[in-house]
């Protein structure tokens, strides 16, 4: 049989198409194109390529003068690419072959040998990893001015007290700044989740080609050196068939997200009328359309709202990959639109919150008062009695009593007098009073990671060391 003529209708000129009669139908086209979101890996394909026309090159599987014309011509359509004067076409499917096309057509023939050796399954693998590598950069550094502007308010409420709560019911007393660096101490955690993941994702895909790995003479970890890599993958099918270090990114991110509502969560309900203990700026507040009165913390709510998205892109990408078959496969492109949004919350709560945070007010007269009421230093008593010899349980079941005395009579348990606190136990003397002030229910906390004013000075030191290292 004659070989068919190649026609115009063989995939509107797809570099693909030599084994195609029929052109795409235009809703596949549209369906499987992936260039409206993967276009923003432009700058990491083009180094990867230029770095792969090099390795060609050391390979000899371009002369110098060939090479040289390539990386140029890369070199131009890079300078499109951030002029915004590239002719984007998605009917090239993505931004691999959008790359590609351009070279040719600016250099030639030539152009059609940088894809010698290798696929466009490691090539995104590449591209994916160095953008992994640039936003977990970002990423740390605004998890670090979080934790800076935390750790300026707490440096100013190291002795303002603040009633802690269990089940949201009051509990005993802390400081302010020990709730704030909580946070910190959090926010250190997922810092260092990403950098790990920054660091296993270390790991140079390219030469996998498309899954056996690539047939020509590549100097891989010369190639790893050119691209900042510090390892090689050891294993092609494995380099262009897992997506893990987007799947741990996403994980660090739903976990830091978690972290950052539960701080939003905590300023939202502070800033009620009930709580009263913080108010928001006019600048990071919003009003109503209808309720002339309202400020609303638009702002905190959609912080805690956004971890939704968070976990919903890990949730995403994982049922996405969960029983593909090895090696690559087209769900995996699938991948980007999550990876790609978790990026983009991660920074914008990132952006808004330090300024938001150095613009709260924090009413430290109402959280003063507020720590001192509902029995919070009843604990307090109790180990009053502990030092002076009654078995913690016992003196757990006086104070109980205490409680419920001072309950029926309607008072606090400060306005019960010596001898009414007696009638619970002979030991209690005049010395009391001074052993369940607010004041000194703090400075009891001394212990390593407690909540007395000393102790929190010392965390606040080692958070500065902390957030000093990047
Ligand atoms: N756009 C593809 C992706 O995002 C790139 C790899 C395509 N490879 C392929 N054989 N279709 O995964």
């Amino acid at each position: 049989m004659k070989p068919r003529r190649a026609t115009k209708a063989r995939g509107k000129d797809k570099p693909w198409a030599g084994r195609f009669t029929q052109s795409t139908d235009p809703s596949a086209e549209r369906f499987t194109a992936s260039l409206a979101f993967d276009q923003r890996l432009w700058s990491y394909d083009i180094t990867g390529s230029v770095a792969w026309a090099k390795a060609l090159g050391r390979a000899g599987l371009l002369t110098a003068a060939e090479r040289d014309t390539i990386v140029r011509g890369l070199e131009a359509v890079q300078g499109e690419l951030a002029t915004g004067a590239f002719p984007f076409r998605p009917e090239l499917e993505d931004i691999h072959m959008n790359v590609e096309r351009r070279l040719q057509e600016l250099v030639g023939e030539v152009g059609g040998k940088l894809h010698t050796g290798r696929s466009r399954n490691d090539q995104i693998a590449l591209d994916e990893r160095l953008y992994l590598k640039d936003s977990i950069a970002r990423v740390g550094e605004g998890l670090r001015r979080v934790q800076e502007a935390l750790v300026a308010r707490a440096a100013e409420t190291v002795d303002a007290p603040l009633p802690g709560y269990t089940h949201l019911q009051r509990a005993q007393p802390v400081v302010l700044a020990h709730h704030l660096l909580a946070y910190l101490f959090m926010l250190q955690r997922d810092r260092q989740r990403f950098r790990e993941c920054a660091a296993r994702a270390d790991v140079l895909p390219l030469g996998a080609a498309a899954l056996a790995g690539t047939a020509f003479p590549i100097d891989r970890e010369a190639l790893a050196k050119d691209l900042g890599f510090t390892a090689v993958s050891p294993n092609s099918l494995d380099a262009v068939s897992d997506r893990d270090y987007i799947l741990e990114f996403l994980a660090a991110g739903a976990l830091a997200g978690m972290h950052l509502s539960r701080l939003a969560a905590d300023l939202t309900l502070w800033a009620t009328a009930e709580f009263g203990f913080v108010e928001f700026s006019d600048a990071f507040a919003t009003g109503s359309s209808i309720m002339p009165q309202k400020k609303n913390p638009d702002v905190a709510e959609l912080i805690r709202g956004k971890s939704g998205r968070l976990y919903g892109n890990l949730v995403a990408v994982l049922t996405t990959m969960k029983g593909l078959p090895l090696a690559y496969n087209a769900d995996m492109q699938e991948d980007k639109e999550p990876f790609f949004d978790s990026v983009d919350t991660l920074e914008a709560i990132l952006g808004v919150l330090p300024p938001l945070l150095a613009s709260l007010t924090f009413r430290t007269d109402r959280m003063r008062r507020a720590a001192g009421e509902h029995f919070s230093t009843a604990t307090d008593l109790a180990d009053y009695l502990v030092r002076k010899g009654l078995p913690f349980r016992q003196a757990h079941e006086v104070v109980g009593r205490v409680v419920r005395h001072a309950l029926d009579e309607g008072k606090a348990l400060e306005d019960l007098t010596l001898a009414e606190l007696r009638h619970f136990s002979p030991r209690i003397d005049g010395d009391v009073k001074d052993a369940i002030t607010v004041e000194a229910s703090l400075r009891a906390r001394a212990a390593t990671g407690g909540t007395a004013p000393a102790a929190v000075r010392r965390s606040l030191a080692l958070a500065r060391t902390l957030i000093a290292q990047a």
